[in-house]
């Protein structure tokens, strides 16, 4: 079974639809984030405040490198991993790649003053300008696209309909 990766900007709902597929797929959840904040034993504020920006993406490099080799995990990337084009071939290598995005407002309603995402402090144009020169790195990874300004429900099965699509196409 390949594995299922979830990408997309901050607040778009990645960490919660990895968890209702996992479980509803029953297959294993992995957190980029999280993995990366184990092995580095402090949060990600943290570690771009103490080892900088680049010592974090090469840590999201290395990692998708190794999960890219496995199978069978619902896999919830950092919104920067799949921002990298240099990871992509080995987001390609990995599975599926599903793009989340709920739009610019409904981003800007879940992370505005976030404390735990060292890239909101720059601020609401900050966030606008990220989010524009992403979203074609990452629509030109995905295999599929689900708009996630919807509820969870409805997200999960969207994107549990294209996934079906996806495999018998
Ligand atoms: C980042 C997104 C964060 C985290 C880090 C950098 C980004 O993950 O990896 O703060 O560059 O967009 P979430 O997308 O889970 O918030």
């Amino acid at each position: 079974m390949k594995n299922i990766i979830l990408c997309g900007f901050m607040g778009c709902g990645k960490t919660t639809l990895a968890k209702r597929l996992s479980q509803k797929l029953n297959m294993e959840l992995i957190d980029t984030d999280e993995e990366i904040i184990k092995a580095e034993g402090k949060p990600i504020s943290e570690i771009f405040a103490q080892n900088g920006e680049d010592y974090f993406r090469n840590l999201e490099t290395e990692l998708i490198k190794k999960l890219s080799t496995e199978k069978g995990r619902v896999i919830s990337l950092g919104g920067g991993l799949a921002a990298n084009k240099n990871n992509h071939p080995y987001l390609k290598a990995a599975g599926t790649v599903v793009l989340l995005d709920c739009g610019i407002e409904t981003t800007l309603k879940r992370i505005s003053g976030d404390k735990t995402r060292p890239l909101t402090a720059g601020g609401k144009q900050d966030i606008i300008n990220r989010y524009n020169a992403r979203k074609p790195i990452y629509e030109s990874v995905a295999d599929i696209v689900v708009n996630s300004s919807k509820s969870k429900g409805k997200t999960l099965s969207e994107t549990l309909e294209k996934l079906g699509e996806k495999s018998s196409s």
